[in-house]
């Protein structure tokens, strides 16, 4: 063997086990009662968590990465992790019925994970998810781009709200008719990353990603820096394919937005109130403080965009797979159900598609309550509202569907399976509000 096929040799052989170590990591994530502190208590509040906090870990991943999930349920009741907006094998995709039998308490479920898109996504669980999200079964994931940026800083915010009692106890009555009546369980006590009114630390000159999850049950946030200006650079984890001014975004239950914010060179001092303007009152989530001392230099960075989407024009001749008339319907096993085409989940109105094809859904509200609609597995573009083209620079899991509203999305399905369709208002997905996209091959 010749000496520089030797060293050859002997890098490949150093080299393995670092890849090996960088491209797998394998975590676990117990779910089980636990308790957590809000400010408003003398006495801590009986919640559920993932490994004991609510929210429960940031898991971090480099894109390229496989990851294990040892998922061990020590609840009294079955459950299973979903992966909101993660395009994996459909084995993984955590929907029990559909994707997999539920996991009994005391039972175990590995996930495996290959991470090939960057983005922000967050997990949770995807049974009787209308009690098992709100007490507290909710967390971020975070897949990095290989190339990652140098912001200064990186702050993940998971917005939620709470219906708490007075007594420290989350109001333990789930999927109620008032909920079904309405636009599902709002609650009374916001918070970002589990805590109420949280204070950002930040300096002069630095320039920030925000990754802005929406864990609620229900409630739609508007979410607003206090007059700091922003970039939109990502949306549902998906970089845009350009960059725009932020101006505000309903960030309704499962959407994610990432913004690029600069803080002002002369901001010493300064404190910038993070707002949710919707809703008749804007509320405060929590603050930025930014300390009183000269400006550090801002990063310059072009932040990921992606110019490769499928054009809006692919769709135009595209067939539509489906019109699913949203609406209320007498029945189901809580009296009201909420259907799509009439019908109620697990009778519902499925659709089936082929891989690689383009093709048109119409999501037509006929009630006057709000409809997050999610589709796992995919991500699709916005066409139209109302009847007027409306194309969105950007790609989405989950799309608001208000009241009378008629959206009609556009999608090339890429992964075959079975993909749970869905309102993302949970008591409305438990009162049937759900169906599969059956993507074959
Ligand atoms: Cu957050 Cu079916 O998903
Ligand atoms: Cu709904």
């Amino acid at each position: 063997m010749s000496t520089i096929r030797l060293i050859t040799c002997m890098l490949i052989i150093l080299c393995l086990p670092w890849r090996a170590a960088g491209a797998d990591l394998t975590l676990r994530l117990i779910a089980a009662e636990s308790v957590h502190k809000f400010p408003f208590f003398s006495s801590e509040t009986p919640v559920w968590a993932y490994n004991g906090k609510t929210p429960g870990p940031v898991i971090r991943v480099r894109e390229g990465a496989m990851l294990n999930i040892e998922f061990i349920n020590k609840l009294a009741e079955p459950s299973s992790i979903h992966w909101h907006g993660l395009r994996i094998d459909n084995a993984m995709d955590g929907v029990p019925g559909v994707t997999q039998p539920p996991v009994a308490p005391g039972n175990t479920f590995n996930y495996q994970l290959s991470l090939n898109e960057a983005g922000t996504f967050w997990y949770h669980p995807h049974l009787n998810a209308g009690e098992q999200i709100e007490r507290g079964l909710k967390g971020v994931l975070v897949v990095e781009e290989a190339d990652k940026k140098p912001w200064s800083d990186e702050w993940v915010w998971l917005f939620d709200d709470w219906l708490l009692q007075k007594d420290g106890t989350i109001y333990a009555h789930f999927n109620t008719h008032h909920d079904l009546m309405h636009d599902g369980r709002w609650g009374n006590a916001p918070t970002v990353n589990g805590k109420f009114r949280p204070i950002f630390q930040a300096v002069p000159g630095q320039r920030i990603r925000i990754r802005l999850i929406n864990g609620a049950n229900a409630r739609i946030f508007n979410p607003y820096l206090g007059g700091l200006r922003a970039n939109m650079i990502a949306v549902d984890g998906r970089p845009v394919s350009r960059v725009f001014a932020y101006e505000g975004f309903y960030l309704s239950p499962g959407n994610r937005i990432d913004l690029d914010v600069t803080i002002p060179a002369d901001a010493a001092g300064k404190e910038y109130n993070i707002e949710n303007l919707y809703g008749r009152k804007p509320f405060v989530m929590g603050k930025i403080k930014v300390a009183d001392r000269a400006p550090v230099k801002t990063p310059l960075l072009e932040p990921p965009t992606a110019e490769t989407f499928i054009p809006a024009e692919t769709f135009q001749d595209a067939p539509v797979l489906k019109t699913w008339d949203l609406n209320a319907i007498r029945g189901g096993q809580y009296g009201i159900g909420w259907s799509m085409n009439q019908r109620l989940w697990p009778q519902a109105d499925t659709a089936a598609v082929q891989m690689g094809k383009p093709y048109r859904i119409v999501f037509n509200n006929s009630s006057s309550r709000l409809h997050p609609m999610h589709i796992h597995g995919v991500f699709f573009r916005v066409l139209e509202r109302n009847g007027k083209k409306d194309v969105e620079p950007f790609t989405r899991d989950t799309v608001l569907v208000g009241p009378n509203e008629n959206v009609v999305i556009g999608l090339v399905p890429e992964h075959p399976g079975i993909w749970l369709t869905h309102c993302h208002v949970l008591s409305h997905a438990e009162a049937g509000m759900r169906t599969t996209i059956n993507v074959s091959d």
